[in-house]
């Protein structure tokens, strides 16, 4: 791989053996894929905010950063903080040390967003941005809806990018590796985001599929997104008409399309779960990826007006929640009997036992393919459900 000057310097020790020890890591990983050099990023994202024991060696490394005095060399967010819905005695036995690991992000600069919805601000990235993110969710967004460039990195690497400000050129950073592989038709008559989501990514692995145009919502975006890169790993998609990098078909494929897909609403309405399932969820969730004060705003009227007849938790972006908290729709869901949490709730409801396993419905197909025991049902449904008059 070809260093600059500058990058040569830091390998061979001259900044510490801390940075020695982050660019050492990026040459290693970028020599892997082929990447025949470092480029600058304008920001990191980091994923390695639930202090497990498995990220025990995350965390050292973070230590180690501190005790040498280094700061992140870009603006760097980070996901959200794990949280636990169920029983705060579960925070402390699974999350221990999430005081040290949040101290250790502030003493590094971080940005506290504590959010994985880290793209719709002021410092969100710009089309074309290079980036050296970690969060699939927040990888997808970046690269689809904004035209920004990241790789799907993964926990370390996304620090020793923070602290250096240099990532491997290869993969979605390339030209080549942006263009469509897979045209996808609709012949449907109502959009379930999400559900489309979950199932792109289970039939169009190691595509980059095109979506002919639809009117989508940014909120439905993120929320497609995020269970395409979960059900099967993408990281790039496009929409006809509607995403910055496809314009057109000449535009967005580099010849014509590898392969083409039609989904049917039967399809879509299949990842819904059966109707008995749906009715025995005593806990709705939403917001995974976390909501935005856009999303909460415009389903808030469907959920509003009479008492849930079962928990229904909103999991919101911090700082979009203290915006919503100002707004008339906040209060009617409180008096609806809504719950608002700021946290991941992947991690969250990860920690149920016994009982607790069974029973969660979400519109989320993230959420619905990580978490054990959560069923799926669109946004109709979970209006319905909590309502159940309706
Ligand atoms: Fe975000 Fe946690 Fe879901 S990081 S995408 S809310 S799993």
């Amino acid at each position: 791989m070809h260093l600059t000057e500058e990058q040569q310097a830091m390998f061979d020790g001259a900044n510490g053996p801390e940075l020695q020890l982050a660019l050492k890591t990026l040459v290693r990983y970028g020599a892997a894929f082929g990447a025949a050099r470092l480029v600058p990023i304008k920001s990191s994202h980091l994923a390695g905010t639930f202090a497990i024991s498995g990220l025990k060696s995350y965390r050292e490394l973070l230590g180690r950063l501190v005790k040498a005095g280094i700061t992140v060399k870009v603006p760097t967010t980070v996901n959200p903080r794990p949280g636990c819905t169920f029983s705060k005695v579960n925070r402390w036995l699974a999350f221990p040390k999430q005081d040290r690991l949040e101290a250790h992000l502030a003493r590094l600069g971080v940005i506290p967003n504590y959010s994985c919805v880290c793209y719709h601000d002021a410092r969100g990235p710009a089309f074309g941005d290079i980036l050296g993110w970690s969060e699939s969710s927040a990888v997808i967004y970046a690269n689809s809806v904004i035209g920004a460039r990241t790789n799907r990195n993964s926990i370390m690497v996304d620090i020793c990018m923070a602290v250096t400000g240099w990532t491997p050129e290869f993969g979605l950073l390339c030209d080549e590796n942006r263009k469509g592989s897979i045209l996808v038709k609709l012949d449907i008559d109502r959009m379930d985001a999400a559900a489309l989501g979950f199932i792109l990514g289970r039939v169009a692995l190691n595509h980059v599929p095109v979506l002919m145009n639809h009117p989508f919502t940014k909120w439905e975006l993120k929320n497609m997104g995020a269970a395409m890169a979960a059900s099967g790993g993408i990281a790039l998609f496009h929409v006809l008409g509607l995403t910055p990098e496809a314009p057109n078909l000449e535009a967005v494929f580099d010849k014509e399309p590898r392969e083409h897909l039609l989904i049917s609403q039967k399809e879509i309405d299949s990842v819904r779960s059966a109707q008995q399932v749906q009715d025995a969820a005593e806990t709705l969730v939403l917001g995974c990826p976390q909501m935005t004060l856009e999303e909460l705003q415009q389903i808030a009227p469907a959920f509003s007006g009479k008492k849930f007849k079962r928990r229904v938790i909103f999991h919101v972006v911090p700082s979009h929640f203290e915006q919503f908290k100002q707004t008339p729709e906040y209060q009617r869901l409180v008096d609806a009997g809504a719950e608002f949490q700021t946290h991941c709730p992947l991690a969250a409801l990860s920690l149920r036992s016994g009982k607790q396993l069974r029973g969660l419905l979400s519109n989320s197909g993230k959420l619905h393919y990580y978490l054990e025991g959560c069923a799926y049902g669109n946004l109709q449904d979970l209006t319905l459900e909590a309502r159940e008059d309706l």
